[in-house]
Order: structure tokens, then C-alpha cells, then sequence
């Protein structure tokens, strides 16, 4: 739990609300929370929803673990404690995104439930959209895109996920994508229907 430090502080509402955000840009913001192990296809999954919603007319934003590490999150490193840090901050920053109106894809690890369910607090009902982007250990390490998972064997990086560091699996996700069984094209469009049913994104 953050503590709040600031005193003296006063929320201010602006002129122009949500809703009339929202009905600028046609659409609902949501946040998209795309959770797995390293290598999974987080980044991949979400950067190719991102380009479906783009062609269907709706503003997006990918914000990835990777990337938000070298700025925002470039003082937190990889223990629980930093891991929490880091996905409060995102889930902020996601909340803030989603007030704006995006629809804010978010590729994190983020392996704690604890965490992903304090993002889901924060946010609003059916505002929070937990993706678990499944894929066997064995695979995403098979796979190795960026090499980590051949050093996190050697010894040369501590606490890394799936290794030497727990990731807990979503209880109740709401929508699995298994990345090791499916094209991610096929994965890209079971999100996309999934946001449609929903009526987050309106066919246009
Ligand atoms: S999280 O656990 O805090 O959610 P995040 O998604 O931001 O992690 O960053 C994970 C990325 O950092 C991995 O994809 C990998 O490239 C890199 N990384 C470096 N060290 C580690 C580590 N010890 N455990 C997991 N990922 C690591």
C-alpha cells in the first residue's frame, strides 16, 4: 500500500468531462492488461491489436514494459517490491490514459495477482480487461527472443521470472490467448471479437 504523502491537495474536475471525450473520439477508453511470462508474446499480441484498432478507426496506446523501463520506471528494477512499484505506476498511468479516452493496451509481466488486482480496483467496472497471454515456460524459453532466458539459466540475472522468480497465474482472466496453439492473427482477432461483444469497440 502507497502512502499518501502530500497533504494540502485538492482534486479538480475540468470543464470537459470523460463522456464528452469519449464522444469526440466515438469510443470507450478501457484498459487492455496483457500479463504473462517474458516471451510469452505480450508485446507482439498488443502491438498487433493496436494496428487492428487503429484500422477500425479507434485511438490506442501500447505502453510496454520494456520501453516504460528505460524512463518512467528506469529507477525500479526487477524485486516484488519494484515489480509492485512498477505496475501502480502503469496502472495509473493506464487509468489516466483510459480517462482520456484511449483504449491503453499495457504489456507487463506484471506477476503478482495482488498487483493486477489492485489495477482492477483502481479502475472502473468493465473498465479492466485482464489478457492472459499463455505459453508454456519451455516455449518461451525455446523461443528466447532476447537472449535472457539462456543468461537467467547461467546465474547472470537474479529473480528472473519463470526461473528464479514467481509469476501466478491469472485465477480469473477475462480472456486466455495461448500464443504457442494459434497464428497471431487468430489471437489479434479473438481480442478484437472480444471487444466487440463487449461494446468497448463498435464495428464501423
Ligand atoms: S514486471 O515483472 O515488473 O511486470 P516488466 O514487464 O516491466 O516486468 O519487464 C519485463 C522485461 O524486463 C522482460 O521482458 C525482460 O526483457 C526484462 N527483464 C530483465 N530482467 C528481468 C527479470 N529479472 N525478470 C523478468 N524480466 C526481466
Amino acid at each position: 500500500m502507497t502512502l499518501q504523502k502530500a497533504m494540502n491537495i485538492v482534486w479538480h474536475e475540468g470543464n470537459i468531462s470523460r463522456t464528452d471525450r469519449e464522444k469526440l473520439l466515438n469510443q470507450k477508453g478501457a484498459v487492455l492488461w496483457f500479463t504473462g511470462l517474458s516471451g510469452s508474446g505480450k508485446s507482439t499480441l498488443a502491438r498487433e491489436v493496436e494496428k487492428k484498432l487503429h484500422h477500425l478507426g479507434c485511438l490506442s496506446y501500447v505502453l510496454d514494459g520494456d520501453n516504460i523501463r528505460f524512463g518512467l520506471n528506469k529507477n525500479l528494477g526487477f524485486s516484488p517490491e519494484d515489480r509492485s512499484e512498477n505496475i501502480r505506476r502503469i496502472g495509473e498511468v493506464a487509468k489516466l490514459f483510459a480517462d482520456a479516452g484511449v483504449i491503453t493496451l499495457t504489456a507487463f509481466i506484471s506477476p503478482y495477482r495482488f498487483d493486477r488486482n489492485m489495477v482492477r480496483q483502481l479502475l472502473r467496472e468493465g473498465e479492466f480487461t485482464e489478457i492472459y497471454v499463455s505459453c508454456p515456460l519451455e516455449e518461451c524459453e525455446r523461443r528466447d527472443v532476447k537472449g535472457l532466458y539462456q543468461k537467467a539459466r547461467a546465474g547472470e540475472i537474479k529473480e528472473f521470472t519463470g526461473i528464479s522468480a514467481p509469476y501466478e497465474e491469472p485465477v480469473n482472466p477475462e480472456l486466455v490467448i495461448h500464443t504457442a496453439a494459434e497464428t497471431l492473427e487468430e489471437s489479434a482477432d479473438k481480442v478484437i471479437q472480444y471487444l466487440m461483444n463487449k461494446g468497448i469497440v463498435q464495428q464501423r
